[in-house]
């Protein structure tokens, strides 16, 4: 790589990032006005589980700040729990909280009540109300909204002064797919569930998450792994394929072929590499087959690099085989590689943009290779029909 395309990548790459997660900022109108009709006019998506968060404050001359919230998301099922709370301790997390938890129950009724969240929560004891949770909260309603399956709480309470800190307020959210009566149960640990928590500025609305940095990573993790792998490779091949000899007979195609697949082979191993680190990071979760395809597809990868410096010579009476070789582990792995794509993009649940813009690269490749094999096969047509007319064989 040049020292001039290097910058470049690199700015190419935070622009995407930048571009991804301001596309995860801004509220749907539906709760947009949901939270005008309480007059919040502060909304923001939050970063998990499709979450929306409303806020407005006033700072009187009381003991505390009073703020009042909005919090929505959508419901899996036709029941479940909606939950929103502060932290008073150190770090935005679980132990600790105090919630306010609005339940979908069974029979479709609606509670919320406050919760005083604890170590033994975690641990499984049951989650009980509790009127006292250190917080005044007042006016808490519950609303389900059947066309979206969203289910929407919103709050007043007043934050105690000593305790609360509204410029790096550590705030927590989550949603359950399951209740029984008053007590909601434990909601599901995957990433998105373990990952809901930030400390906000209220004034500003910006946040910081524990673990920014690790999203960070996740987030250029995918996009390397998804230029690399998942674009350049397939790039590489179909310049190989079709830039050879037909359709287009280009003299340095091989050039241009070795040089897709080590820039998309660097990147993609960049990629993987981080993904090493984040597995080795993360405490909750092992995804197993995201990691199985990941060893397989850097290990053959590997070993197709290595044929580009080791390629037997044109005359060599092996070649035959060693191309077929080649070319079915290449099409083996751009399976692969697509289908792990796929399934990192189901474990980070960004948002509906990855998806779609990984769909839209897997389609314009397929629409080009497919342009491609038109081409060639009525090239291959006309060509034969001309030589025909030209210069008629003997029998
Ligand atoms: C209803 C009973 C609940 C149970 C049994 C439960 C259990 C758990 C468990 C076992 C973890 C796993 C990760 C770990 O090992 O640390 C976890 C994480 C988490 N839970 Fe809960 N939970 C419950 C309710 C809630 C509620 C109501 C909230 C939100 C107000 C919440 C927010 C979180 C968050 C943000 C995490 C991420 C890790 C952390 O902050 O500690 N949970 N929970
Ligand atoms: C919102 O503000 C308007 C004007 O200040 C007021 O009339 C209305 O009652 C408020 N609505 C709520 C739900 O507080
Ligand atoms: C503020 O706190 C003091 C003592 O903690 C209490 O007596 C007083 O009523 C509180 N004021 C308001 C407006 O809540
Ligand atoms: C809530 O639980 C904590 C333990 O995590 C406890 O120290 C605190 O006193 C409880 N708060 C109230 C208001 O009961
Ligand atoms: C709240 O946090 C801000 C920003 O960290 C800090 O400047 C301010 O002094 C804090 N206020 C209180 C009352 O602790
Ligand atoms: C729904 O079920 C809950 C218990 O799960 C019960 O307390 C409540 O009264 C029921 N509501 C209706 C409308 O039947």
């Amino acid at each position: 790589m040049s020292s001039s395309t290097k910058p470049a990548i690199l700015s190419t790459l935070a622009y995407l990032s930048l571009f991804f997660s301001i596309a995860l900022s801004s509220c749907s109108d539906g709760f947009n006005n949901k939270a005008k009709d309480v007059n919040i006019t502060n909304c923001k998506e939050l970063t998990t589980l499709g979450a929306e968060f409303g806020w407005s404050y006033t700072s009187s001359g009381l003991n505390g700040t009073k703020v009042h919230i909005i919090l929505g998301a959508r419901l899996q099922s036709e029941m479940g729990w909606l939950a929103w709370g502060v932290n008073p301790g150190k770090r935005p997390q679980m132990v600790g909280t105090r919630a306010v938890i609005g339940i979908r129950q069974q029979n479709k009724s609606l509670v919320i009540k406050t919760y005083n969240i604890t170590k033994d929560t975690k641990l499984g004891c049951q989650l009980l109300p509790s009127d006292n949770i250190g917080v005044e909260v007042s006016n808490a309603k519950i609303e389900y909204m059947q066309e979206t399956s969203y289910l929407v709480i919103h709050a007043a309470m007043i934050l105690p002064l000593e305790k609360y800190n509204i410029s790096e307020l550590n705030h927590v959210w989550q949603v359950g797919h399951y209740a029984e009566d008053l007590q909601p149960a434990m909601h599901p640990t995957a990433l998105q569930n373990v990952d809901s928590t930030e400390t906000i500025d209220l004034a500003t609305g910006h946040a910081r998450s524990a673990g920014h940095h690790r999203r960070h990573l996740r987030m250029v993790h995918g996009i390397l792994n998804m230029v690399g792998w998942g674009t350049l490779l397939p790039v590489g091949v179909i310049i190989a394929r079709y830039s050879r000899r037909h359709p287009i007979k280009y003299r340095h195609w091989f050039v241009l072929h070795a040089g897709c697949q080590i820039t998309g082979y660097v990147l993609g191993t960049t990629g993987w590499a981080i993904g090493l680190w984040l597995g080795h990071a993360s405490k909750y979760y092992t995804f197993h087959t995201h990691r199985l395809l990941a060893m397989f597809i850097f290990t053959f990868t590997t070993l197709q690099m290595l044929a580009l410096r080791f390629r037997l010579k044109e005359n060599d009476e092996y070649r035959k085989h060693w191309n077929m070789y080649h070319h079915f582990l290449g099409y083996a792995l751009l399976a692969t590689i697509a289908v792990n794509i796929f399934q990192g993009i189901a474990i980070l649940e960004p948002n509906r943009t990855w998806k779609s813009a990984y769909i839209g690269i897997l389609g314009s490749l397929a629409a080009i290779t497919l342009a491609f094999e038109v081409f060639t096969w009525a090239k291959f047509l006309v060509d034969k029909k001309r030589s025909k007319n030209t210069q008629p064989k003997p029998l």
